[in-house]
């Protein structure tokens, strides 16, 4: 732990012991993290000086900087210039900004290649990629390691220091690409020699018997590279994704100790993609201070739809206990590559996405970017500026919620989201199915996603559980098409069961053990008892020809899949309407000691289906839902010392009013708000108890 001194506040770095939530508003002298991505190494220096005044008049107080400039620190190997970056800390330093540097590996430099061109990723072709893009490494290049080790090294060595530096942001959106070479397939097949030290256990785990794929030396084992009629093991498949995962974790690691040993008064973090989850987030962000990550919410197209980066926002929360979390990129303009995606939208609507990331547990927001670059792929990725610097409407909607947030501030600091409900988010079924969708349509987000809406809908906070974590806090814990599990993992959700939860299960649920092998048990496999369901027949949907019928006399549509439920202690909420197993039962309920399993053989793209579901599971556990919240607009909650702080949040172009159960203070104007509030298109209205 250490002090430093940034214009005259004192800054405590400190580091987050193990099961210590980290603390990001004191890591930053107390103020709310305010912010921008910013990259001076691409504007001329007599430009910094006016951007630095800008970003202080608009209440900015951080920039992370520097994850792609690895050739301007390094232009030559061995030989390094952090000259223009000090300068670039001073200039901004002295307006009172702090910042985070990336170790700039998503960027290797050109003569790296030059002098070893293997460290560019091979695809699954066997084709060697040249320099070009960004993060086209191999993870486990060994001259890539020592590259690495060289440039994190010197970049700590130098800042370690340095009062304006607070912490290390390792790498870029570290996870794929995947490379299929040499050298990583003796690392792949070393992995595997450590999980199953024998190869017998290994050949039988993967059932390496079926067309005669049995290895007699761990050199035999091959990468799941493109091969003929796509026909892969799925077993084998599933171990490449974790070891993947795994190789990703070891290469933040690496630079993690580096800069642990060399600058432990800095923080360390990285950037995360949300649901991209090709990395288990939960696994990697044990070696983290905090998390960060980058929220697109304009890649969706019905940007109504705030549910979609409400997701992405309580599973990063949930990647990492819970703790509040950092946007370390946060939408600030329109984004785009070759062609924009979308529309220009109300500029007003940034600011309720930033308010967004805050009412779900961001203690940090840093917009993606300050300006938009005059070069490369991204001259269509709009910051919060464009290239001319005018301070446009945007920036205006970012001073004024800068203002707003370090007014906030206070009462937001120390609060968090508190949650009755879980998702459970299984790394290993996503990456399972990835491979198998079993049906053509199938997606495992969709399938959080459904859940997740309904309770949205209803005002309920959710948490995104990982098979890991602590379910003993949950009312409800809705675990959707858990393709794959092992025993640990039935283990923790039966006993949830028997001291009392709730469960939601979905099709698919049960099938193969941790070894991506169908089990040869009655489906839903392990959870058939907790269920109390056989299904005996199963029937894949490439359309909406199904219907459920009930709970009661409702109909509604159903696609992707139904489970024909044989009922063995199980109570018949639904019946399929058509086929030839029409009258079959399709959603059922089951008691199990103290709690209740539903099984929801089926999914519909009725909404409605979904609300109808949580109510009846929400009646049972005690769980409010607020019926009447207009559509388009998101009221979420963080709590402070048993008190409510209530985010009402206007996502839509048109004035609403929210009915509330009780009336409420507006923690901006101090004034007493009605009962029903009234709030604005494109609006943010935060509230307190009285
Ligand atoms: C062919 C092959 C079998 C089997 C089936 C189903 O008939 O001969 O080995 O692969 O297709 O795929
Ligand atoms: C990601 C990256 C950024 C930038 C943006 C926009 O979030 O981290 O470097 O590329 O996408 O494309």
């Amino acid at each position: 732990m250490g002090v430093c001194f940034v214009a005259g506040t004192m800054v405590r770095a400190q580091q987050a012991p193990a099961g210590k939530s980290f603390d990001l508003i004191e890591w930053n002298g107390g103020k709310f993290i305010y912010g921008a991505d910013y990259y001076p190494e691409a504007w001329p220096e007599s430009q910094w000086e006016k951007d630095a005044e800008m970003m202080q008049e608009a209440g900015i107080n951080f920039v992370r900087m520097g994850e792609f400039a690895w050739v301007k620190m390094e232009p030559q190997e061995g030989r390094f210039d952090f000259a223009w970056l000090d300068r670039a800390l001073k200039v901004l330093n002295a307006h009172g900004i702090r910042a985070v540097l990336g170790t700039p590996t998503a960027g290797p430099p050109a003569w790296l290649y030059t002098k070893h061109p293997d460290i560019a990723v091979m695809d699954a072709n066997g084709v060697r990629y040249r320099f070009g893009s960004r993060r086209n490494y191999c993870l486990h290049n060994p001259d890539f390691r020592a590259a690495t080790a060289r440039i994190v090294t010197a970049l700590a060595e130098h800042y370690k220091d340095h009062p304006g530096v607070i912490g290390w942001q390792i790498d870029n959106e570290l996870s794929d690409p995947k490379c299929y070479d040499a050298i990583s397939q003796a690392a792949f097949q070393a992995w595997c020699q450590r999980k199953f030290r024998a190869l017998e256990a290994l050949n039988a785990a993967w059932g390496t018997v079926f067309w005669g794929h049995t290895y007699h030396a761990w050199e035999e084992i091959p990468l799941p590279w493109n091969t003929l009629f796509n026909a892969y093991n799925p077993s084998l498949i599933l171990d490449f994704d974790r070891f993947q995962s795994a190789s990703t974790h070891d290469y933040l690691d690496f630079q993690a100790a580096i800069l642990r040993k060399i600058a432990p008064r800095q923080a360390i973090t990285e950037n995360e993609m949300g649901m991209f989850q090709e990395t288990d987030w939960y696994d990697l962000n044990h070696s983290l201070d905090f998390v960060g990550w980058d929220n697109y919410p304009m890649m969706y197209k019905d940007l109504t739809q705030y549910a979609i980066p409400g997701l992405a926002h309580d599973l990063m929360r949930g990647s990492k206990d819970n703790q509040n979390f950092m946007m370390m990129e946060e939408e600030g303009g329109l984004g785009g590559w070759a062609t924009f995606i979308g529309r220009q939208v109300d500029p007003a609507l940034y600011r309720v996405w930033a308010y967004q990331s805050v009412a779900h547990g961001a203690d940090g927001v840093c917009y993606f970017r300050w300006r938009t670059s005059r070069y490369g792929t991204e001259q269509y990725w709009q910051g919060i500026l464009d290239q001319d610097s005018y301070p446009n409407a945007r920036y205006a909607m970012v001073r004024q919620a800068g203002r707003e947030l370090q007014q906030l501030t206070p009462l937001l600091h120390g609060s968090k989201v508190v949650s009755v409900v879980a998702l459970l988010n299984s790394p290993d079924s996503r990456w399972a199915f990835q491979n198998q969708p079993g049906v053509e349509d199938f997606q495992y987000d969709q399938q959080l996603q459904d859940f997740y809406d309904a309770f949205r809908r209803a005002g309920v906070s959710v948490d995104v559980a990982f098979p890991p974590s602590d379910l003993a806090a949950y009312r409800i814990v809705v675990a959707p098409a858990l393709l794959v599990s092992d025993q640990a993992l039935v283990d923790k959700l039966t006993a949830y069961v028997q001291s009392g939860g709730t469960l939601i299960l979905t099709f698919r649920s049960g099938v193969k053990d941790e070894n991506n092998v169908v089990t040869d048990r009655t489906l839903p496999g392990a959870f058939a008892a907790l269920a109390g369901v056989a299904i005996h027949d199963f029937d894949p949907q490439m359309n909406e020809e199904q219907e459920i019928v009930g709970p009661g006399e409702a109909r509604f549509p159903a696609r992707c899949w139904s489970d024909i439920l044989t009922p063995t202690t199980a109570k018949v909420l639904a019946t399929y309407g058509r086929a030839y197993y029409a009258g079959k039962a399709a959603v059922t309920v089951n008691s199990a000691g103290k709690g209740r399993v539903y099984y929801v053989g089926t999914e519909s793209r009725s909404p409605l289906f979904y609300d109808r579901l949580i109510a009846l599971a929400a009646r049972q556990s005690l769980v409010a839902l607020n019926g009447q919240i207009p559509q388009g607009v998101e009221v979420a909650v963080r709590q402070k010392a048993g008190k409510k702080i209530i985010f009402v949040l206007n996502y839509t172009g048109m004035g609403k009013s929210v009915p509330l159960e009780q009336a409420y203070r507006n923690a901006l104007t101090g004034k007493a708000e009605p009962l029903e509030v009234q709030i604005p298109p494109y609006e943010v209205k935060v509230l307190t108890e009285p």
